[in-house]
């Protein structure tokens, strides 16, 4: 088959702005699929390289939150069928080293996702003739991308693909980060700081296994009413008083606490949130090579344990189905993180809008009548 065509975002490497530019997709190789990309979550860890704040390989297409239709199946590829409907996996993990083999597949040491490269190191992508990269071997802000087909998990039909997209990313990270990092129990208290994709999951995640109380914390009112709505039970707008507000509402500390931006200031401060022998979870990814200062003498004496966790330290393939099936349930109201649904060539609007922390999740929502 020839290379196909795709409009998608580019982030040329320098500026804060995407382009929108047709690439050429060659077709998928052994153990690959093709994807048609019916929609792709506007996330946070995009932001971080628009920004200058994580390095990647350029042009690059961006998105790494995506859903999608299989089109296209590479040799060898049994375990799913045209047709089938999938979300799509960040971080492609080999699923034999020792790491992935011990259920840890975001701990897989053959990963090549951040290198923007598929597993084998290489790229279906080019760009005028060029190659261009994947973001985190994804790239689904684009009408198709090429995936490992153990990186695009079946979904079932009638879920909505801008929520399965989020279900790819934020709310895999945020759940995760709740049940598989942080293995919260019911009646715990919970603080979650920050509330655009992923803190909310963080939210819904604490709603689900009956955490009390859950108090969010955000500079912007507009995402607390959000996060309200979500399952928290108390929502504090952040200023220079919310440390003591959270010793206030939890009598001296939670039980366990979530920075859900990945923010300098806020991370530090996290251990003082929670109680003597409480769990601080690091959730939100700051730029590279930020350094941050801890009073250790305190995280001892109050026998602190700090979790840093990745891609919600969960299993793709065991629990996108499972926020699958509770979204279809009526457990998981994961609509409420949509706040707009937007075509690609308004991404850059949606990612001022995170900049100013104004909008929940913008998801760019393709239309394929054309194909
Ligand atoms: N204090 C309180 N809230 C803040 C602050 C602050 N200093 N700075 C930002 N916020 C809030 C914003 O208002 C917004 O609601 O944090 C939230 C951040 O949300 P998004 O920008 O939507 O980011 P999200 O996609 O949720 O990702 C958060 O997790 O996986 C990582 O790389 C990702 O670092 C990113 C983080
Ligand atoms: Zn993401």
């Amino acid at each position: 088959m020839n290379p196909r065509t795709s409009a998608a975002a580019i982030y040329p490497g320098t500026g804060d702005r995407i382009e929108i530019a047709t690439i050429a997709i060659a077709p998928p190789r052994r153990g690959e699929v093709l994807v048609r990309i019916m929609a792709s979550g506007v996330c946070g860890s995009d932001r971080h390289v628009l920004d200058n704040e994580w390095g990647v390989p350029s042009p690059t297409v961006m998105g790494h939150e995506g859903s999608g239709i299989v089109v296209e199946l590479g040799e060898g590829v049994t375990d799913l069928s045209e047709g089938d409907h999938v979300a799509l996996v960040w971080n492609q993990a080999c699923l034999t080293c020792v790491a992935c083999q011990s259920g840890k597949p975001w701990a897989c040491t053959d990963l090549r996702s951040n290198e923007c490269v598929m597993p084998d190191g290489t790229t279906r992508l080019s760009l005028d003739g060029t190659d261009a990269y994947p973001y985190l071997a994804v790239g689904s802000m684009s009408e198709f991308a090429v995936v490992p087909a153990s990186a695009a998990i079946r979904m079932p039909k009638e879920l909505p693909f801008d929520v399965s997209a989020l279900i790819g990313c934020s709310v895999h990270t945020g759940l995760g980060a709740v049940n598989n990092n942080a293995r919260v129990a019911a009646g715990e208290s919970a603080v979650v700081i920050g509330c655009g994709g992923v803190g909310l999951s963080i939210i819904m995640g604490l709603r689900l296994t009956g955490a009390h109380p859950i108090i969010a914390v955000d500079r912007n009112p507009e995402k607390l009413e959000i996060a309200r709505a979500a399952g928290a039970t108390h929502a504090i707008l952040a200023d220079d008083d919310t440390a003591s507000r959270i010793q206030e509402v939890t009598g001296g500390g939670a039980d366990v606490a979530f920075e859900a931006i990945g923010n300098r200031h806020t991370i530090p401060q996290l251990p003082g949130h929670v109680r003597p022998g409480g769990r601080a979870v690091l959730v939100g990814m700051p730029p590279e090579d930020t350094l941050i200062p801890f009073d250790v003498l305190d995280l001892c004496y109050r026998g602190i344990t700090i979790i840093a966790s990745n891609y919600g330290g969960g299993v793709p393939a065991r629990d996108f189905p499972r926020y699958a099936d509770l979204y279809l349930a009526g457990r998981l109201p994961l609509d409420s993180l949509i706040s707009k649904r937007i075509a690609l060539s308004e991404v850059n609007d949606a990612f001022q809008a995170m900049r100013s922390g104004a909008e929940a999740r913008s998801v760019v929502v393709f239309d394929h009548s054309n194909d």
